[in-house]
């Protein structure tokens, strides 16, 4: 059995409105908070005991997830009275670990949606005798993450976290959020004050001649970190293309939860899905869309890949594609959202107020 840190704690800036009462980790993916399927894709591949490393909102986890038994795992919650970066997180669980100091710990990014073989990460990391074994995959525009160059074996040369330059873009390989560490390598990472793991802790162990050991997989790998790819996540999931044990319910075009109420002749397609107590009307057309608890689509409403708050409501005839609507917020009748519109919480937009199309 191995076990593993998860990190939480960071604000989610990018997908506000929906991180404002809710930190990313605890937005419902496909019915469940997207960290459900992280722990329990963790649990499939042996691992039985998971510190939660919070800060943001971080009241609102334990309560949910309890001592974890439910999923089969022990979870334990340290919260960080200041954040203190990713490396500062990880030191700060440190002291919660039972593992020895050559044994590996496994380590997530608590916002990404993979079908990474975990055990095969834990086996790269002990044929190769690394100090940390990575994750990597290979993405067209490497600039929003971690550049992780390596030479023929697998071993890391570089890490480059949000490279600036043109001339940093030395490589389509990045980060990909799972760690495994030496146990002994996080008691070295310095306590007590804000660290960050990408620009500092990898890069020092580099220049200190330490081995990093990189596993390229090319499995599906999304970062759930903007409202688009969180929409695109949940769809996912719900039509089966990513991987987990946790989607309440048979995968395919939709996911209904059993309080939710639509229409008879509502075509819900695309990976939707409809939370608990959430509201479809006649005729409404909803693709690769979600729906959190207590959303109202009213009649005639067309929404393509688009995330609507808990209690938000939208028009009758109102066409939202690739909007993100905050919790409460109301979209009156005949509008047009589009584009990576973001309505805040509790805003309300009245009838016929925002259109982008011309009128005929
Ligand atoms: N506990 C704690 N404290 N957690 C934190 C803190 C903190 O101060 N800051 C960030 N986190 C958590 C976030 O909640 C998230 O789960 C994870 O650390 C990574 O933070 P993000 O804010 O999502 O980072 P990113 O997406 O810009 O970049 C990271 O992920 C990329 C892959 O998606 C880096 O690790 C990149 O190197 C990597 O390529
Ligand atoms: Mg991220």
């Amino acid at each position: 059995m191995t076990e593993a840190i998860l990190l939480v704690g960071g604000r989610g800036t990018r997908l506000r409105p929906l991180t404002v009462h809710t930190p990313k980790p605890m937005v419902p993916a496909a019915g469940v908070p997207f960290l459900t399927h992280q722990l329990a894709r963790a649990r499939a591949a042996g691992v039985d005991h998971i510190v939660l490393a919070t800060s943001y909102l971080a009241e609102v986890f334990e309560p949910y997830f309890g001592d974890g038994s439910a999923l089969g795992l022990h979870l334990e919650y340290v919260t960080e009275e200041e954040p203190l970066g990713t490396g500062g997180a990880i030191r700060n669980v440190a002291s919660r670990l039972h593992s020895g100091p050559d044994e590996p710990v496994l380590i997530f990014n608590g916002d990404i949606l993979t079908g990474l073989d975990i055990r095969a990460l834990v086996h790269t990391h002990e044929t190769t005798a690394a100090d940390v074994s990575l994750h990597l995959t290979k993405v067209t525009d490497p600039r929003a993450y971690g550049l992780v160059p390596t030479d023929e074996t697998g071993r890391v040369t570089a890490f480059l976290e949000k490279p600036q330059t043109p001339e940093e873009i030395v490589t389509d390989q990045i980060n990909a959020g799972a760690y495994v560490f030496r146990r002994s390598v996080i008691d070295t990472i310095p306590a007590g004050r804000p660290v960050s793991v990408e620009r500092e802790t990898f890069p020092g162990l580099l220049s200190a001649g330490a081995h990093l050991q990189g596993m390229v997989d090319s499995t599906y790998w999304l970062d759930l970190g903007t409202p688009a790819a969180f929409v695109r996540g949940s769809a996912d999931l719900v039509l089966g293309r990513a991987p987990s044990p946790a989607v309440p319910g048979r995968c395919g075009d939709r996911l209904v939860l059993p309080t939710a109420s639509v229409a008879s002749d509502a075509k819900l397609t695309g990976g939707t899905v409809v939370g608990e107590g959430a509201f479809v009307g006649e005729g409404a057309r909803i693709f690769g869309s979600t729906l959190l608890s207590g959303a109202v689509v009213e009649p005639g409403a067309v929404i393509t890949d688009s995330l609507l708050g808990a209690r938000s409501r939208v028009g009758e005839r109102s066409i939202l594609t690739g909007a993100v609507i905050g919790d409460g917020a109301v979209i009156g009748a005949d509008n047009e959202l589009r584009d990576g519109v973001r309505v805040w919480c509790d805003a309300r937009i009245p009838a016929g107020a925002v259109r982008f199309s011309s009128d005929q």
